[in-house]
């Protein structure tokens, strides 16, 4: 939610900003800034729509500042307008900031700065903020420690989140992060050093990353840094190497990220699977959980909670836990369960699932959870995340950076982790070692049933093609296949714009029905259970209503001819993982169908990746 970079060093920060940027774009695409240090004043270049267009515009006034801040944005306070356009400046010049985050109580001070005649230029919180630091810096005596100071003395009194990147123009070799709430990491390179709302920005440019804790201020100055709280106490700063996330951010042949990553699912289920089943083949072994045993054994209830397709994966995982494990499941919007007063219930344990791991509201309902005094274990995908520290254990997803902002690969991964979790649970509890090996031998086939399907990409391209007129859609399964149909009309709508509705498959009678017409088409998959023929019955009900019906079905399943238009077959599976499967033809269906209607997927309207505001 917003991509922050800055650049301070001996080079000339330009490219490593603009480079940064278009890295960090998945974040927010409704307009994009520069500002230099110039010496004397601050150049500033901003622009609304994407990152191309301010890179023209910055190419042409070519500085050579060794000292640069940039943003891109996606718009909470103000419109998109070139105003409201970070960096912002204070009224007096003298600083400069780009900001993620919504700092609540911003009216406060915007009354109190303009009855001291500050106007401003923007509608935006940030250029309060902004003021609000030159403001402390004008009431502090001159001194080494006077900027940072006044950085110190305005971020207490903000309710809300942030993460800024603050120049002065008094200090020409030092640049200040901060963070509360929203993603800050230190690049430490060579020649140059960076602050950054994730270490992709600097890929190929610094060889370590600092991941900033919440509270916490980054001081860069010269070659040197240091992490200091608000109160100045120097801070532990932990070292990460940056060249495990290199490369895997570049598209390579792909025309979008969505479509790289949607292909790259074999591999990255590898990645998440391997290492991670017992010695004797019965049992799954998922290191994060190590030292919980206790816990795991004697548990009454697990709550998930997440969000977007994150939850619709948790969804998935009730479904599999539950019939493994028999351990009772909820999920939860993470953004509820954080203003719920949920019973405090048994031997609750609290899974947080994120594939950014900076979702605010995940965030904060896990910090609810852990002020319930519950045990809180996370599965993200991105190493030192706010949910990989804050929570008690984990897994790593392993499935490498996510771009695309229609999330997939980790939906997949997600879901495998809680086939995973549910088979340890279970094998603690009553499952037996005949069924865990059995899951075990199906998770292990998963990465070549996903490239089998994914052979398949050309015969789901027509099918889009003979749908893509539609503007409303029904998706339809029953037990762990309805969060899969959740699941495909979200990936549908989000980035295709057209209108579409997961339901559970005798869902439909019930009023969904009502919607039915040759121009609703219902896409429905078909488990490979006893229960398909209620789900075929269901599909004849929407032929008698003369509703198209494409049916998603394994292999065994015999489909009748009058109660589908068109079938797409997967390969029969056990049942752990057949969501995944059934998950992925929905993926490039919604994929095509975006693609024909001239749609850049990767950057849907009004959308961002990590949502880290609430
Ligand atoms: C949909 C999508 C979103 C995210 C949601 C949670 O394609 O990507 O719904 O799943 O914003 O994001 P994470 O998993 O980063 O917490």
């Amino acid at each position: 939610m917003c991509g922050i970079v800055g650049y301070l060093g001996k080079g000339i920060a330009q490219d490593s900003l603009i480079d940064g940027l278009r890295r960090l774009e998945y974040r927010g695409y409704d307009s994009a800034g520069v500002a230099f240090h110039e010496g004397n004043a601050f150049s500033m270049t901003r622009e609304t729509g994407r990152v191309k267009n301010l890179a023209n515009l910055v190419k042409r006034k070519s500085s050579k500042s060794s000292l640069g801040i940039a943003h891109t944005r996606w718009a909470t306070h103000g419109s998109v307008t070139v105003s409201n356009t970070h960096p912002h400046v204070s009224h007096d010049g003298k600083f400069v900031m780009v900001h993620n985050g919504v700092i609540e109580n911003f009216g406060t001070f915007k009354r109190f700065l303009t009855n001291k005649g500050i106007k401003f230029s923007s509608e935006t919180d940030s250029e309060v903020l902004c003021n609000l630091i030159a403001y402390h810096y004008s009431e502090l005596p001159d001194g080494d420690d006077r900027f940072v100071d006044a950085i110190r003395q305005a971020l207490p009194k903000c309710r809300g989140a942030y993460g800024v990147a603050v120049l002065c123009l008094d200090y020409p070799d030092t640049m200040i992060g901060a963070r509360r709430g929203s993603p800050l990491v230190v690049g430490l390179g060579d020649d140059a050093n960076f602050i950054a709302s994730d270490a992709s920005a600097f890929v190929g440019r610094a060889k370590e990353a600092v991941f900033l804790n919440d509270g916490e201020l980054a001081i860069l100055n010269g070659s040197d840094f240091r992490i200091t709280n608000l109160e100045g106490q120097e801070a532990q700063a932990v070292a990460l190497p940056v060249d495990q996330i290199s490369e895997e951010v570049e598209l390579g042949d792909f025309d979008s990220y969505m479509e790289k990553e949607i292909y790259e699912q074999p591999t990255a289920l590898k990645n998440t699977l391997r290492g991670r089943f017992g010695d004797d083949g019965t049992t799954s072994k998922l290191g994060g959980l190590e030292g919980h045993d206790e816990v795991l054994r004697d548990l009454d209830r697990i709550i998930f909670v997440a969000c977007g397709t994150a939850r619709h994966a948790c969804m998935v995982g009730e479904y599999l836990i539950e019939r493994l494990a028999r351990v009772p499941v909820e999920v939860e919007h993470a953004s509820e369960f954080r203003y719920r007063n949920s019973p405090k219930a048994g031997k609750s344990l609290v899974i947080a699932v994120s594939q950014s791991g900076e979702t605010l509201d995940t965030l904060e309902a896990v910090r609810e959870s852990k002020t319930k005094g519950l045990l809180t274990l996370g599965i993200t995908n991105v190493v030192g995340s706010s949910l990989a520290r804050e929570t008690d254990g984990g897994v790593y997803q392993r499935v490498g950076p996510e771009i695309g902002v229609a999330s997939t690969k980790a939906f997949s991964s997600q879901v495998c982790l809680c086939a995973m979790l549910g088979l340890a649970l279970g094998r603690m509890r009553d499952l037996s070692p005949m069924d865990g090996q059995s899951i075990v031998e199906a998770l292990n086939q998963l990465p070549g049933l996903v490239a089998q399907v994914l052979q398949q990409g050309e015969q789901i391209r027509e099918l889009a093609i003979k749908y893509s007129k539609a503007e409303h859609l029904l998706f339809l399964g029953r037990q762990s296949l309805y969060p899969v149909a959740l699941e495909g009309a979200l990936k549908l709508k989000e980035i295709s714009y057209a209108h579409a509705e997961g339901y559970p498959a005798a869902e439909l009678k019930h009023g969904p029905i009502a919607l039915i017409n040759p121009e609703c088409p219902s896409v429905f998959i078909v488990e490979g259970s006893d229960l398909s023929a209620k789900t075929i019955a269901n599909m004849q009900e929407v032929k008698a209503r003369n509703g198209p019906v494409l049916a998603i079905a394994p292999h065994s399943v015999e489909i009748p001819e009058e109660a589908a238009d068109d079938v797409f077959l997967l390969p029969d599976s056990h049942e752990v993982v057949r969501p995944i499967l059934a998950n992925l033809p929905l993926q490039l269906f919604a994929y095509h169908f975006a693609r024909l209607r001239g749609l850049d997927v990767d950057k849907p309207r009004n959308l961002a990746k990590s949502v880290t505001v609430e």
